[in-house]
């Protein structure tokens, strides 16, 4: 069942090229200028005169939701908020017809997010759907919405769906923006050609798993790591953190790089470890002297750049590379090496990858 991998997390960090596909397939088509989710067509109307959006979620699904959040704000420019589904049901959330509230999950079985979707339908929200398990009570709930199509996924760290769920966001924002006219021709041309892409970059990303392996075996000893990224990648340094405290028991956190100096700085020495993802165009300048603090109190930086990057790969201590894409699409593969690093540091330490201790696939109990 694993077909050949010596685990199921590896086995779905590495189906990512077709599942990615699977999420667009027949979605998609730059040719004909279009993109269509039949959820969203079905509830148009609603979606074009929604007042804001509420994205509700837990765990590796919440941080699918941030990346969500910039990608509706950028291209569709609709408010949009997102929050654990655990908090959103008990604090009494201002909620009405002219909301939707998009819940995501893979299982589609979160006690949580079910929870906060059953209060959001009793307050006359439209509730949608992004879940990968067909028929799941999350699907079953919602008005609408939009299967992720990755298959199972057994790993106890989510891998496909995250990216699943991240490729049904940017269809959703590229479809509303469209319909609200708040994109250009030429941008919504360049971003779903770019989209149809993406699967042979993310292979082209898992080709760097030996090199992500050596580097697991340089860093696997150290008891904490962060994680920086600004923008589109700062969701993707909460994820890259958090895969790595499932599975590893390394303690990590994930930041935005900027926020570094107002409190996280005073940790950084020679045992830090720090996860830079520095593919973005905007703010460039300020990713490279964020690095070069990190440098100055000796922290080991990995940085993940774009090909042909020099500034940061010249003072890194270890340089990933991915290919370069469309800032908006950039999670989509700055996560993968992300997934690898945690996956090879836990291997190295011999931890249980697909099932690490006290956490269960579905959470289905508060
Ligand atoms: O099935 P869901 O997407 O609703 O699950 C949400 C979280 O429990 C889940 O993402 C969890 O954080 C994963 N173990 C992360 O890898």
């Amino acid at each position: 069942e694993k077909n050949g991998y010596d685990h199921f997390m590896l086995k779905e960090i590495h189906e990512q090229p077709t599942t990615i596909y699977d999420a667009m397939r027949g979605r998609v088509s730059s040719k004909e200028n279009r993109v269509t989710l039949r959820g969203l067509e079905e509830y148009a109307n609603r979606f074009v005169r929604a007042n804001r959006i509420i994205i509700v979620a837990c765990g590796t699904s919440y941080h699918s939701g941030l990346i969500g959040e910039y990608l509706i704000e950028d291209l569709a420019r609709i408010p949009v908020e997102v929050e654990y589904a655990s908090e959103f049901r008990y604090r009494n959330p201002i909620l009405n017809e002219r909301d939707i509230v998009i819940a995501l999950s893979q299982s589609g079985e979160t006690a949580d997010t079910l929870a906060a979707l059953e209060l959001a339908k009793s307050k006359g929200a439209m509730i949608y759907g992004i879940v990968n398990s067909v028929g799941s009570s999350i699907a079953r709930l919602t008005d609408a919405g939009s299967y992720i199509h990755a298959g199972p996924e057994i790993g106890v760290a989510s891998t496909k769906a995250f990216t699943g769920q991240v490729t049904v966001l940017t269809l959703l924002a590229l479809s509303m923006a469209q319909k609200l006219s708040t994109i250009s021709t030429t941008t919504f041309h360049t971003l779903t050609a770019e989209l149809e892409r993406i699967p042979e970059k993310v292979k082209e990303c898992l080709k760097a798993d030996e090199h992500i392996r050596y580097i697991a075996k340089e860093i696997k000893h150290h008891h904490n790591a962060l994680y920086l990224g600004r923008g589109y990648n700062f969701p993707v340094a909460l994820e890259g953190a958090l895969k790595l405290k499932e599975i590893s028991y390394i303690h990590a956190e994930g930041y935005p790089a900027a926020e570094m100096k107002h409190g996280p700085i005073a940790l950084i020495d020679e045992t830090m470890p720090v996860i830079v993802t520095a593919t973005n165009r905007s703010a460039y300048e300020k990713i490279i002297s964020n690095v070069q603090e990190v440098l100055a109190r000796k922290g080991v930086v990995i940085a993940v750049v774009p090909k042909g990057e020099t500034a940061i790969s010249a003072m890194a201590h270890h340089v990933i590379e991915i290919p370069n894409t469309e800032e908006q699409l950039s999670p989509l593969l700055s996560v993968i090496p992300l997934q690898l690093l945690s996956y090879h540091i836990a291997v190295e330490l011999g931890r249980n990858v697909d099932q690490p201790r006290n956490l269960a696939k579905s959470v289905t109990v508060e």
